[in-house]
């Protein structure tokens, strides 16, 4: 059953995965709205992490939907003020056939959704995209850090069968297509490569990335910058645009840049039994982000209006309250000992 809230209903596409599921605890925790979180498969174990969290039992109702079944998204975004379309496949390998896999769920998955929210006049829709969607502009100016001007060039990721970059960037450029005809209100966030604590039962791809350094798969790696963020910081972000009256467009939404040998150093200090890459190969980074757009408007919304997890500064902020450490390497020291003797050793979906 939804109880009432004073900001009314909003729907969360994909309620059980890695992100969604940070932002419906986050959802729940400003009390201010009731959740309708799409599912896939309602069984019960598998979203237990999202139905035990607190305030659930009266503000949180999951409904099955398919992003591909336009009758069931419809249903789902019926009666809500906002939507946070959140679900995309997130493959971690080689899809035999990536139109049915990632294309298809990606931006028919993504136009269903903005269709349905049209239909149901709903106020504001957040779509979650990637940085996929602007790291890959041919034209954009060699040494520049990346903004929201930058658009990825689809065919290079096609010719490169980079399909989920490809989903990624379609879905996106389809939601802006669509806003521009309809006078829907779609906002998009764009983040790095997401890492943090697991609430669901499986280890997500972005996850496994990084448990591949302390896994003994990798003998010698690729000693770039990583630019990743927290989970955390992203469900954040998502609120935050949501709820910014002035907000619109694109946002960017990254942490400071970490190289591999670093998050491997640090592992090490705190996890010394894991096997860890012997050699590190030099690798100038690629990509850097500027996140301007995103903290300038945290800083003119003021952190004590939204959110309230976790008081200071976002984790993407380089200080978090120890202006020595970055908040990922903070993130690894701190909030790492929960999580990787938990997962390392666990099943992959
Ligand atoms: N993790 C990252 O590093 C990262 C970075 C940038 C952007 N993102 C974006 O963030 C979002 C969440 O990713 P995540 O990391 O949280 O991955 P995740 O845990 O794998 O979540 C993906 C979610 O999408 C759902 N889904 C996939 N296809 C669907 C379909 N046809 N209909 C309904 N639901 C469908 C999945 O449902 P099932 O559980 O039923 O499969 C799952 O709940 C995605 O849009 C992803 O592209 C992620």
């Amino acid at each position: 059953m939804e109880a009432a809230a004073d900001r009314g209903t909003v729907c969360v596409t994909g309620a059980g995965g890695f992100l969604a599921s940070w932002l419906v605890k986050l959802l729940l925790s400003t009390g201010r709205y009731a959740i309708r979180g799409t599912v896939r498969d309602p069984c019960v174990g598998k979203n237990a992490h999202i139905t035990a969290l607190e305030g659930a039992g009266e503000r949180l109702r999951l409904v099955k939907a398919d992003m591909l079944d336009y009758s069931s998204v419809a249903s789902a975004v019926d009666g809500s003020q906002g939507v946070f379309h959140v679900a995309s496949p997130v493959p971690s390998g080689k899809s035999s056939n990536p139109e049915a896999d990632v294309i298809a769920p990606a931006v028919t998955g993504t136009l269903n959704v903005l269709k349905a929210c049209y239909e149901a006049k709903v106020k504001r829709v957040v779509v979650v995209s990637s940085v996929s969607a602007l790291f890959n502009d041919p034209n954009w100016p060699k040494g520049k850090a990346l903004n929201e001007d930058s658009w990825s060039d689809e065919e290079s990721f096609r010719k490169n069968e980079e399909w989920y970059f490809l989903s990624k960037t379609m879905a996106e450029r389809e939601a802006f297509a669509y806003a521009a005809k309809t006078g829907l209100d779609v906002i998009t966030v764009c983040p790095a490569l997401v890492i943090g604590p697991l609430m669901q039962p499986t280890v997500n791809t972005s996850v496994k990335v990084f448990l591949s350094y302390i896994k003994g798969d990798q003998e010698t790696v690729q000693n770039e910058p990583k630019n990743l963020v927290d989970v955390r910081d992203v469900a954040d972000a998502l609120l935050l645009v949501y709820e910014n009256p002035q907000a619109s467009g694109r946002y960017l939404c990254n942490s400071t840049a970490i190289r591999v040998s670093d998050i491997v150093n640090i592992l090490k200090t705190s996890y010394p039994s894991y096997t860890y890459p012997q050699n590190f190969v030099e690798v100038e980074g690629r990509y850097t982000y500027n996140t301007e757009k995103l903290r300038s408007s945290e800083a003119r919304l003021g952190l004590q209006t939204y959110g309230g997890n976790h008081p200071g500064q976002l984790r993407m902020l380089p200080s978090f309250g120890h202006p020595e450490l970055s908040s990922i390497q903070l993130w690894l020291l701190l909030l790492g000992g929960s999580f990787f003797p938990l997962h390392v050793n666990s099943k992959t979906e």
